[in-house]
């Protein structure tokens, strides 16, 4: 039998740390296996899920995922909170290769690494106190933290912004957004160093929703600890992270920095959903009479994708070579360094305007000049 994991102690100044890489995700493959046939159950083809990403999140980073239902985000959440066991590639958390660690081995990452999930209903035990949801994963890992584990979620509760005294109730007693924070109270029970958030406020009406964010954000930066934000919305990941990877049918098809995405964004399936945004009236400015990209038809079937390029049934750009020719994930002429783009006939980088695109929500536009300003 294998050794437990041993993760190392911090090292460095926190500059230092913040450059470390945390977690690294290199080839990350995961096919579900199609059952058909009668009377005999067989095989008869894969869903490719998640189809060989590779993707890195830096101590503390907030790291947004982006794409249309069914791209496999969720998958990849789970596949690096180990819920899931990959097909292929490798995962490495803090230097430590977890890909097929087993269950004991996975201890010590399981409190380092939390999920926030979409649905703030049915992920809080109804039947169970709030003080007993927060506290299980310290109960479950043993964990006594000084002065109790009572008191511990009572903080936590504070810290979410819930009062304390409620200690006692139970989730239906809690709105919508405030059951997410007690999802978020679960979250940060164990310290942890990663938290995947799976569309955390997809759920939540969208005046709440930008309540959620700022929560996440604040606990995002005064507690150092790094995000992967799962989203179908580029206007919530906008406002959330630092670098930001977009996903079409298994794969990352354009990844980079924030900023580099949303104004540059070389994809045409980056620009396409830049452009998804509702048909409002745009204050005056370039934006006001851009043309909207419409997606034509619906995602194929990630059971059989398209050859070569997975976009290009959609695509208005696709030639010959795109049906042939898988386009690599690279940094392509014109990119910043760490922009990496994979089409054989990218956008024009001159169109740098781009984000001026995605209309906020209010609360959430709000939320951007606060920080700017
Ligand atoms: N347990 C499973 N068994 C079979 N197929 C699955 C399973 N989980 C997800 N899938 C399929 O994998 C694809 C990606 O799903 P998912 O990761 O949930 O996408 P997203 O979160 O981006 O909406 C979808 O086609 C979905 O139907
Ligand atoms: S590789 Fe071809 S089909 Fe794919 S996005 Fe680029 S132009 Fe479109
Ligand atoms: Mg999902």
């Amino acid at each position: 039998m294998k050794e437990d994991l041993v993760l190392p102690a911090p090292r460095g100044t926190a500059a230092e740390r913040e450059r470390e890489p945390l977690l690294e995700v290199s080839g990350l493959t995961k096919h579900f296996p199609v059952k058909g046939g009668f009377p005999i159950k067989r095989t008869v083809g894969q869903v490719q899920a998640v189809d060989g990403i590779d993707l890195s999140i830096g101590v503390a980073e907030s790291f947004g995922l982006v794409g249309e239902s069914g791209c496999g985000k969720s998958t990849t959440g789970r596949l690096i909170t180990r819920l899931l066991e990959p097909t292929g590639g490798t995962i490495s958390y803090r230097g430590r290769d977890i890909t097929h660690a087993r269950r004991k081995q996975l201890a010590p990452v399981r409190s380092e690494i939390q999920m926030i999930f979409q649905d703030p209903y049915s992920s809080l035990n109804p039947r169970q106190t709030v003080g007993k949801i927060i506290s299980g994963p310290m109960e479950i890992n043993g964990i006594d933290p000084a002065g109790g584990r009572e008191k511990r979620v009572r903080e936590l509760l504070e810290i979410v912004g819930l009062n304390p005294e409620h200690y006692n109730r139970f989730p239906h007693e809690f709105s919508g957004g405030q059951r997410q924070r007690i999802g978020v109270a679960r979250a940060l029970a164990l310290d942890p160093k990663l938290i995947v958030a799976d569309e955390p406020v997809s759920a939540l009406d969208v005046s709440i929703q930008a309540q959620v964010v700022n929560l996440l954000q604040q606990v995002q930066r005064e507690l150092g600890i790094a995000f992967l934000f799962i989203a179908h919305d580029l206007a919530v990941v906008r406002h959330f992270s630092q670098r930001v990877a977009v996903m079409y049918l298994g794969k990352i098809i354009e990844i980079g920095d924030r900023d580099s995405i949303y104004t540059r964004p070389r994809h045409p399936y980056t620009h396409a959903l830049l452009s998804a945004v509702p048909e409002v009236t745009l204050t005056e400015g370039a934006g006001r009479n851009r043309e909207r990209i419409r997606l034509a038809g619906d995602v194929p079937s990630p059971i059989s994708p398209p050859s070569g390029c997975r976009f290009r049934t959609r695509c208005w750009k696709a030639q010959d070579k795109c049906a042939t020719e898988v386009p690599p994930l690279v940094r392509i002429e014109g990119n910043r360094e760490g922009h990496l783009t994979a089409c054989h006939f990218p956008e024009d980088p001159t169109i740098t305007d781009r984000g001026e695109d995605i209309v906020l929500d209010p609360a959430l536009a709000a939320l951007e000049e606060t920080d700017q300003g």
